[in-house]
C-alpha cells in the first residue's frame, strides 16, 4: 500500500508531517523521548524561552475543568542560554526538528532571544508567542490589536532570517484582521490558537483555584472556537497556518486540515496520553489510506461550506 505524503512546508521550514507538539505541554521535547522517538514528529515546539531563567506563578498553577484545564504556570523556563547549552544538543542528538516559542517582557526582549537563538543552525523556526494571558507583559498586550501584533512582528523580523510563525490570541474579537497584521509584517506562519482567559473558583473555601486568579483554557473544552478562528484566519492570509486548539485525535486533526491549516500542533493531550501525538499522527496516515489520499495538499481547505442537506 502507498504511503500517503504528509510533508508540508511552514513558512520556510519543510517538516515530513503536519503533527507538531504544541509549546508548553511537551517541556523541551526529550522529556517524551522515553515514550517514543521524537524525530517522529513534523517538530517538537518548545516550551516558551524568554532571556534569563524565569520561575513562573506560585502555584495553584492548573485546575483540570469539565472539558479541558486551566493553567497560569506563568512562563516558567530555564532562560535561553541554558537552552542552548544543554537542550539543544540533546534535540539534535534525537534527530529531532525543533521550533523556539519566544516571548519577551517587552519587544526589546523579544528580538534579543530571537537573535541570539538565530545563531542556532539547527533551529528549524522561531515561533512568537504574542499570545499567552497568564502574566501581565506575557505578549498579550502585544497580541490584543493588528497595529501590536505588527508592530512586534515586524520588529522580530528584522533580527532573524528564519522562519518566523506568530502564535496568535484567540482573546480577540478579529482573529482574521490580527492574522493579516502578522503576515504583513513579514510573519512566514501563524499559529492559532494560545489558551483562552478563564477562571475557576472552590465554593467551600471561596477562593480562586489559581494563585493568578485567571487562566488559560486548553484542550477539548476549546476545539470549536479554535476550528473557527483558524478557517477565518485561513481564509484571510496567504501564509500557512498551524491549528491547535483541543486536538486528541486523527479526526480533530483533519477537521482542522479541512478549515485550512496546514499543520497542527497538539497541546493538552500530551498530558492525558504521552503517546498523543504519534496516535493522532497514526490516525491521520490510517484515513489517506483508506480514502486513497495521496498528498496532504489535496485534502487541505477542502470544506465544503454548504449546509449538510
Ligand atoms: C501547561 C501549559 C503551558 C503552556 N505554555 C505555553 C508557552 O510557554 N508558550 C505558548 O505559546 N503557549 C503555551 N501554551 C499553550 C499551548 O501551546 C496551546 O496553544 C494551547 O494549550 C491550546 O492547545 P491544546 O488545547 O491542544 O492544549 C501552554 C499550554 C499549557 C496547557
Amino acid at each position: 500500500m502507498v504511503t500517503p505524503d504528509l510533508s508540508v512546508s511552514l513558512g520556510g521550514l519543510r517538516v515530513k508531517n503536519p503533527v507538531l507538539s504544541a509549546s508548553g505541554t511537551f517541556g523541551y521535547g526529550i522529556e517524551f523521548a522515553p515514550f517514543y522517538d521524537i524525530s517522529r514528529l513534523g517538530a517538537v515546539v518548545m516550551k516558551g524561552l524568554s532571556l534569563a531563567p524565569t520561575p513562573g506563578n506560585p502555584p495553584g498553577r492548573i485546575v483540570e475543568t469539565a472539558a479541558g484545564m486551566l493553567n497560569a504556570i506563568g512562563l516558567q523556563n530555564i532562560g535561553v542560554e541554558r537552552f542552548i547549552g544543554d537542550v539543544v544538543p540533546r534535540l539534535e542528538d534525537a534527530g529531532a526538528t525543533f521550533v523556539a516559542n519566544i516571548y519577551g517582557k517587552t519587544v526589546e526582549e523579544y528580538e534579543a532571544v530571537a537573535r541570539r537563538l538565530s545563531e542556532v543552525l539547527s533551529l528549524g523556526a522561531i515561533e512568537v508567542n504574542a499570545s499567552c494571558p497568564n502574566v501581565r507583559e506575557g505578549g498579550m498586550a502585544f497580541g490584543a490589536t493588528p497595529e501590536g501584533i505588527a508592530r512586534l512582528t515586524g520588529r522580530v523580523r528584522l533580527c532573524t532570517a528564519k522562519p518566523l510563525w506568530v502564535k496568535l490570541s484567540p482573546n480577540v474579537t478579529d482573529i482574521a484582521g490580527i492574522a493579516k497584521a502578522a503576515e504583513g509584517s513579514g510573519a512566514d506562519a501563524v499559529s492559532l490558537i494560545n489558551t483562552i482567559v478563564g477562571m475557576a473558583v472552590d465554593h467551600r473555601t471561596r477562593r480562586p483555584e489559581l494563585s493568578n486568579v485567571t487562566g488559560g483554557l486548553s484542550g477539548p473544552a476549546i476545539k470549536p472556537v479554535a476550528l473557527r478562528m483558524v478557517w477565518e484566519a485561513a481564509k484571510a492570509v496567504r501564509i500557512p497556518v498551524i491549528g491547535i486548539g483541543g486536538i486528541q485525535s486523527g479526526a480533530d486533526a483533519l477537521e482542522f486540515f479541512l478549515v485550512g491549516a496546514s499543520a497542527v500542533q497538539v497541546g493538552t493531550a500530551n498530558f492525558r496520553n504521552p503517546r498523543a501525538c504519534i496516535d493522532i499522527l497514526e490516525g491521520i496516515e490510517a484515513f489517506f489510506r483508506e480514502e486513497r489520499i495521496a498528498r496532504l495538499e489535496e485534502y487541505r481547505g477542502g470544506l465544503k461550506e454548504e449546509k449538510t442537506p
